[in-house]
């Protein structure tokens, strides 16, 4: 069992646990990722990691909830325990020195984006982050992607805050002003496939952090299966990340809404 150390919410839905892991805090990488169960018989639920300190040895972890066992999670405090948890999980990122690096978030991806941005940044990439959210409200961890990087674009669908329009939007007038080497996008799937559809357009090569279902996070249920390139690929021990263009968007969003009715229910 693991101890929550703090709670704080970013969002009405989104809350940022601080929770116990030493060992994990140890050995993550950007990119990696845990799987956490509350309740003996809860949901296995897969939560890229969005920090650590070693110091204190604990991980950072950002829920929205969006459904029964994510909102499970969200309703516990500091002083409250996570049954299981299992990680660091996945490959790492693969941070090298590129030039222009183009960091698209929407949603709660922007919380696994923070690892990546710090680590791209600091490998002395220009790093710029888009952060795309519905609303206001909804925008999360500006700051500390502002301490992260050289510049943070924030797109919203209703121009509350920052610029109106889509992450698509704030990426494309990126591209247009100046050179981009890579683009790294982590958010729900619909948004993951119309950056990578833009970034080839552009011939940038792209990475995408998927979020499939996970059972075993393993490699041996099966559940996170995706084609990429033609080849099944398991995200749980092959990814998260993908090289964007290659992956079936469309087959991950049909599989990701294999279970909408139970889930509902
Ligand atoms: Fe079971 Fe990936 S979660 S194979």
């Amino acid at each position: 069992m693991n101890k929550i150390v703090s709670k704080e919410h970013f969002s009405a839905n989104v809350v940022k646990l601080e929770v116990e892991a030493p060992l994990i805090a140890r050995s993550r990488k950007a990119g990696h990722f845990v799987i956490v169960k509350v309740g003996e018989k809860g949901e296995r639920i897969p939560l890229t990691i969005a920090g650590a300190d070693t110091q204190k040895g604990t991980i950072t972890l950002v829920i929205q909830a969006v459904g029964g066992s994510s909102k499970k999670i969200c309703d516990l405090n500091a002083g409250d325990y996570i049954t299981d948890l299992v990680g660091p999980l996945g490959q790492a990122t693969h941070i090298e020195k590129v030039g222009t690096v183009v960091c698209a978030g929407g949603g709660v991806g922007v919380a696994p984006l923070l690892p990546i941005v710090e680590a791209f940044h600091k490998a002395g990439n220009r790093v710029i982050v888009v952060l795309a959210a519905r609303t206001k409200d909804l925008v999360i961890l500006e700051d500390q992607m502002k301490a992260n990087s050289d510049e943070v674009i924030v797109m919203t669908d209703d121009g509350s805050y920052g610029t109106k329009g889509l992450v698509t939007n704030g990426v494309e007038s990126v591209i247009n002003r100046e050179k981009v080497d890579l683009c790294v996008t982590i958010g729900p799937a619909v948004m993951m496939k119309f950056v990578s559809a833009l970034t080839k357009k552009y011939e940038i090569p792209t990475v995408a952090s998927l979020n499939t279902i996970m059972v075993d996070g393993t490699g041996m249920c099966g559940a996170c299966r995706i084609t990429v390139g033609g080849k099944t690929k398991f995200v749980c021990v092959d990814g998260p990340e993908f090289d964007a263009h290659q992956v079936d968007f469309d087959e991950m969003l049909m599989r990701l809404s294999a279970y909408k009715d139970i889930e509902k229910k």
